[in-house]
This record gives structure tokens, C-alpha cells and sequence, in this order.
């Protein structure tokens, strides 16, 4: 029994998912074909195995341009063996591929968002595709909440008959970092950030976590999983803790230097939520029965789940008819190998119902 692998992306996850694999112990075998970077590729043109006891190097020293779509359908489409595409990428181009990919019975398993959040009719299309006879599964556990046991737990309620109600949570690592250690601390914003910056949680301009577009991606997976048809991720109210003013400052280094003059902005609210015993935090929110979603900085009493969240972890809180004391998963919701495990975990699963 064995299944063959495209592995694009050997960044933090890809390289932590391929670390992971090679010493994975399985009944089944799960051979890798091909590597992708950005640029360049190792291809395995008779299919055999590339020995992954030296992926680095040997991916570091590749000389093949990567293959159009077309080329790489067609080369996965020749395998012996079942294949899975897992794609360990944030490229939206990638993304836009796997329709293509699902229709000629590749399947994939990955954590990147961007085919799961763009426009609602993408998402149709490609779920369509995936129900089609022959076609490939698609599985993004790691799309929300990394490794944390949240998309296959939502499918598996909704699967059985369950009805999502309600759904909150925290869903960023950077931005649960900042609040939790801001509504901690006797501090300013601007420094909670700058320290996120220099300890590496933010992105290297973060207005990229600030924007509040990362978690309005996640929270339209949710939505949409739970039955919700929510457009895009800027079809609902994102609250952006980017300062108007700051927006189109050229370079991170100027936002960050610009940043403690508007303090004052969630300063005000940060005393507000003390003085009724509460803390802030920035909560993504799906309210099913009202088809209401939103982004958000929202106050939570201090005895609240969301109050007591320390470092970076991200929580989530899922009310549905069956559970009316909502689930929550808390957890480590970033991290390679957090990540890496989640999308290896989705790799396993499709090779058991292919194989
Ligand atoms: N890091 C986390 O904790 C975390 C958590 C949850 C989800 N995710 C998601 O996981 C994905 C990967 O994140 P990461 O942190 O590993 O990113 P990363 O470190 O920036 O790595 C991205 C990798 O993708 C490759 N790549 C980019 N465009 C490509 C293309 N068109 N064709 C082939 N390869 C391409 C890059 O190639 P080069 O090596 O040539 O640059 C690099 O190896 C993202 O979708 C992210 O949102 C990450």
C-alpha cells in the first residue's frame, strides 16, 4: 500500500512536515515525488522515491524550474500511485489550482488559506469538484487554529446532524500575544507590539496581523463550514487596529515609530474594561441563527475562558444544538511543528480512504 506525495513549500511547515514524514511509521508508504520551492523543484520523473533523509540539500541544489499547473496535473496524473498535492505554501496561485488538481483525482491536504477564503463561488466550485466521483479530497485542518482539532471536529458535528449555533474565538497567535499581555501589564500598546516584533510573533510589517484579515480569513472557513454563505473576508465587519493615519506609512520601521502616538485609541478602552473587571481580547465571532459575522477587540469578565488565555495560544468556543455549554479547544494555534503534525495528520487521513 503505498501513496505518492507532491510536497510544494519547505518553509517553516513545509520543512517540519517532511522532517515529520521521514520518520513517520506507517502500514502504509507514502513516497515523495516531487519537492517544490518557490523557484525551483526535484522531480522524481520515474516516480520513485526521493530519499528524504537529505531533502535539504538535495531541494537546496535543485535546478528544475517548477512546472506550469498543467505540467504538474499532468505529471501527478501519471502516477502509479495514488497521489496527494500537499501544499505547505500561502501562494494564492497554488491555491487557484486545486480544482484543477481535485478534477483530475489528485487529492490535497494543506494549510494554506487562501483557496478556502476567497470568494464564495471558488469555494463552491472547488467542494463541487471534490464530491464528483474520482475526483480528490481536500482536507485544511491547519487552515484554522494550526494542529488544534477544529475543522474535523466541526464537520464531524455537522456531519451527524449537529447545528452550529455559535462560534467565537481567538484565532491569531500574534494577536493573542498582544492582548494578553497588554491587559496584563501595566503597558502601552505600541510597546506590547514592539515586543511581539523583536520576540518574532508578528509579521515583519505588522500592520499584516494588526489588519484583522488573517482571522477574518479564518472565520469565513468557520462560517462556511457551518453553513453560513458568507462572501469574502471583507464582506463582513473587520476591525482593523492599524491606525487610519498609519495605513499607507511606506515602511514598517515608520509604523512602528509612529505607533505610541495613538496609544491613547485603545488605551481609553483598555481602563474602560478594568474598571468593570474586564479584559480585552480580538475575537472573530459566526452567530448562525442571526447570519451575523465579525472581527473584532470585544470585553470578557476576568472569570471568562477567553480571560485566562496566556502567551500565544489561540481558544475556541463552539455552541451548537447538541452543545449548549459550547466546546472549547484551546491550544497552540502556530508553531512548525503544531502545523506540520495537523497538515501530516489530514495526509494520513486521505491516504486511508485512498488506499
Ligand atoms: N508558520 C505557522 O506557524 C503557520 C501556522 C498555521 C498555518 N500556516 C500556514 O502554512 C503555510 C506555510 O507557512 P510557512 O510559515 O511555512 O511559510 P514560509 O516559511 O514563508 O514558507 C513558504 C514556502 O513556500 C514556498 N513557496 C512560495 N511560493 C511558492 C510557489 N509558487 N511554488 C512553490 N513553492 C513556493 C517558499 O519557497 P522558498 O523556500 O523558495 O522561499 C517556502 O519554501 C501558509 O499558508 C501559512 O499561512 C503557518
Amino acid at each position: 500500500m503505498s501513496v505518492n506525495l507532491a510536497v510544494i513549500g519547505t518553509g517553516v511547515v513545509g520543512a517540519a512536515f517532511l522532517n515529520q514524514l521521514a520518520g513517520l511509521k506507517s502500514a502504509i508508504q507514502y513516497n515523495v515525488i516531487l519537492i517544490a520551492r518557490s523557484k525551483k523543484s526535484v522531480i522524481s520523473a520515474d516516480y520513485s522515491p526521493i530519499d528524504l533523509s537529505n531533502w535539504k540539500s538535495v531541494t537546496e541544489s535543485a535546478s528544475q524550474d517548477n512546472l506550469s499547473t498543467d505540467e504538474l496535473v499532468a505529471f501527478l496524473k501519471k502516477s502509479p500511485a495514488p497521489v496527494i498535492l500537499v501544499d505547505n505554501t500561502s501562494d494564492a496561485q497554488i491555491a487557484d489550482s486545486y480544482q484543477k488538481l481535485v478534477a483530475n483525482g489528485i487529492s490535497i491536504a494543506t494549510p494554506n488559506k487562501k483557496a478556502f477564503s476567497s470568494s464564495l463561488d471558488s469555494w463552491k466550485q472547488l467542494f463541487d469538484a471534490s464530491s464528483q466521483k474520482g475526483s480528490g479530497l481536500v482536507y485544511h485542518e491547519a487552515t484554522v487554529g494550526a494542529g488544534l482539532p477544529i475543522i474535523g471536529t466541526l464537520n464531524d458535528m455537522i456531519s451527524t446532524g449537529d447545528e452550529v449555533e455559535k462560534i467565537e474565538g481567538i484565532f491569531s497567535g500574534t494577536l493573542s500575544y498582544i492582548f494578553n499581555e497588554y491587559c496584563a501589564k501595566d503597558a502601552k500598546f505600541s510597546e506590547i507590539v514592539s515586543i511581539a516584533k523583536q520576540l518574532g510573533y508578528t509579521e515583519p510589517d505588522p500592520r499584516d496581523d494588526l489588519n484583522g484579515l488573517d482571522v477574518a480569513r479564518k472565520v469565513t472557513i468557520l462560517a462556511r463550514l457551518s453553513g453560513a454563505s458568507v462572501e469574502s473576508p471583507t464582506s463582513f465587519p473587520v476591525q482593523s487596529l492599524v491606525p487610519k493615519a498609519l495605513e499607507s506609512v511606506e515602511s514598517a520601521s515608520e509604523f512602528m515609530e509612529k505607533l505610541p502616538n495613538h496609544d491613547d485609541e485603545l488605551q481609553a478602552l483598555k481602563d474602560e474594561a478594568a474598571a468593570e473587571n474586564k479584559v480585552l481580547r480580538f475575537v472573530g465571532k459566526v452567530d448562525l441563527p442571526n447570519n451575523v459575522v465579525s472581527v473584532g477587540v470585544e470585553k470578557y469578565d476576568v472569570s471568562h475562558p477567553f480571560a485566562s488565555l496566556k502567551g500565544s495560544d489561540n481558544v475556541i468556543s463552539i455552541k451548537t444544538k447538541r452543545y449548549q455549554n459550547p466546546l472549547i479547544v484551546q491550544g497552540a494555534g502556530a508553531g512548525a511543528d503544531v502545523t506540520a503534525a495537523g497538515v501530516l495528520a489530514d495526509t494520513i487521513k486521505i491516504a486511508q480512504r485512498l488506499v
